[in-house]
């Protein structure tokens, strides 16, 4: 799999208001750990009720946690304004590249943070060699299986009662 430390993917992200913002999008670092772990803090607080405690828990890691998660698996980062506004991460699987831990602040949604990353982790699996992308997301995740699909994933199946009783669904592109 590549092993270049950093991929810059500027991208013009359409906002209501009238100042475009740009997105930056790098591979992301031991320095980002805090603002990661505050990010996820931030994306699955939202979730509390809806999803079960222990699924919760598990994605809000620790730095200590994250650093771990860190191992062979390549981080991407989204920023707007320097801000830390989005994370993907790319773990290399046997010939291909599952996505996962993919989350925008609440308050930059829809500016096209998502597709940025998404973009980023399919060019990345691409220079990696990787011969398909996948990813495993929740029914509640909705906004999700549209950004997926839109970006050319089809869904090819479910994992029953898999993520702490969830169904989980999931999207494959073949690259
Ligand atoms: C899903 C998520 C990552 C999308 O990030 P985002 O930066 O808002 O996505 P984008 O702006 O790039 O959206 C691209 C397209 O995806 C689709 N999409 C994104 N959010 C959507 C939503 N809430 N409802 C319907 N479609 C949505 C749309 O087609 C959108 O294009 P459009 O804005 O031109 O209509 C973000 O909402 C998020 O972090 N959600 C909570 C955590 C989560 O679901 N993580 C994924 C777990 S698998």
């Amino acid at each position: 799999m590549a092993g270049d430390k950093s991929s810059v993917k500027p991208s013009s992200a359409a906002s209501s208001s009238a100042t475009p913002s740009v997105v930056m999008v790098t591979q992301a670092t031991h320095t980002d750990i805090p603002d990661v772990c505050a990010l996820y803090k931030r994306v699955w607080d939202e979730f509390k009720g809806k999803l079960p405690d222990e699924l919760i828990k598990t994605w809000e890691p620790s730095p200590l946690e994250f650093t771990s998660w860190m191992e062979g698996v390549t981080y991407f980062a989204a920023r707007r304004d320097k801000k830390l506004v989005g994370i993907v991460a790319c773990t290399p699987n046997d010939g291909a590249v599952q996505i996962e831990h993919l989350a925008v602040d609440p308050e930059s949604r829809r500016l096209d943070v998502g597709t940025s990353l998404v973009n980023a982790a399919i060019e990345w699996s691409r220079r990696s060699n990787a011969n398909s992308i996948w990813a495993e997301t929740l029914e509640i995740f909705e906004g999700a299986i549209h950004l997926f699909q839109k970006l050319g994933f089809k869904p090819c199946g479910e994992l029953h009662r898999h993520f702490w009783n969830q169904d989980v669904h999931v999207l494959e592109r073949v690259l």
